[in-house]
């Protein structure tokens, strides 16, 4: 039987630039969809696939992060005054308890490698989950809980992917897999789209055996001068098996400002209080009279 997983790492040590002016003060991770932020909807997929212990790998300016797994004694109590009970249950609902959550720093910013291998001592000799929270999925299952059964059926390490177009793949690691089945034979971190083995992107989720951690210990920088964890796995692919499980539902990539736009449309559209106004919203912008008006030719940024 396969080694449970209980531990999942959150690298969120990255300093967000393409969102700044919001980033200057905020982490990235704290942007919201909706309503919630980012990191939430990583730490809430990671429970829903069994997880119990969450590690932040996190940098400078990143403390609201673990305010906002914390208790807020204050804003309880005056909430708890005005009787505002759905608030409360907001609030405490789905909050790691005592313990359950852990704070290490990447004092710099060398790459995912190197974020994950922050975290060595606190995952130890276990196998764990890597949940990148710039990609948000939605889908009736969180992509974690979708990639379990086949690490319960192969054990080893399992890597959720996700079908993006070719012209695309040299923003992510891409893999190769098996003509027929599921096994990874060949990654390759952001390729040029000539040279990319596929179009199956890694969309940054993981479960990962511990010995990553001595790799990662060693490596060089690779792709975009950083140390990459795709370098690294693929060493690892020489000793242990890599299975790819396709995931499904939709994928924003929220580290780009069109993803995270899309992403909080789509997401309000199926918000049970008001999707539906939402859409007659939307409905009535994208009449044509709205668009001449409202729409200005794109300019490409440099
Ligand atoms: C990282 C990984 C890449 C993966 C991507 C998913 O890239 O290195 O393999 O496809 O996350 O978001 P980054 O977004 O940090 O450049």
């Amino acid at each position: 039987m396969a080694y449970p997983i209980k531990k999942a790492v959150f690298p969120v040590a990255g300093l967000g630039t393409r969102f700044l002016p919001a980033t200057k003060a905020m982490p990235k991770e704290m942007l919201t969809v909706v309503d919630k932020p980012l990191i939430q909807y990583a730490v809430e997929e990671a429970a829903e696939a069994g997880i119990e212990h969450f590690i932040f790998v996190t940098g400078r300016n990143k403390s609201t992060i673990e305010d906002h797994f914390d208790h807020q004694y204050e804003l309880m109590n005056t909430l708890r005054k005005k009787n505002k009970h759905v608030q409360i249950e907001i609030l405490e609902k789905d909050l790691p308890s005592a313990g359950q959550t852990s704070f290490t720093r990447q004092q710099e910013p060398l790459g995912l490698g190197h974020a994950v291998w922050c975290a060595r001592h606190l995952i130890g000799k276990e196998p764990f989950a890597l949940l990148l929270p710039d990609m948000l999925l939605q889908s009736e299952s969180g992509a974690l809980k979708q990639m379990m059964a086949q690490y319960e059926r192969l054990g080893n390490n399992v890597i959720g992917l996700y079908q993006v177009p070719l012209e695309e793949v040299d923003q992510y690691g891409i893999v190769k897999t098996e003509s027929e089945g599921c096994k990874i034979i060949d990654m390759v971190e952001k390729p040029k789209v000539a040279d990319a083995p596929s179009n199956l992107m890694m969309m940054g989720r993981y479960i990962l055996q511990p010995e990553i951690m001595m790799l990662l210990e060693t490596q060089n920088k690779g792709a975009g001068g950083e140390i990459q964890l795709t370098d690294a796995m693929l060493k690892l692919l020489q000793f242990q098996d890599f299975s790819g499980v396709q995931i499904e539902g939709e994928l924003f990539d929220c580290g780009s400002k069109l993803g995270f736009l899309t992403a909080n449309v789509s997401f309000a559209l199926q918000h049970s209080e008001f999707g539906d106004e939402f859409a007659a919203n939307i409905r009535a912008m994208t009449n044509k009279d709205y668009f001449k008006k409202h729409t200005k030719k794109n300019k490409k940024t440099p």
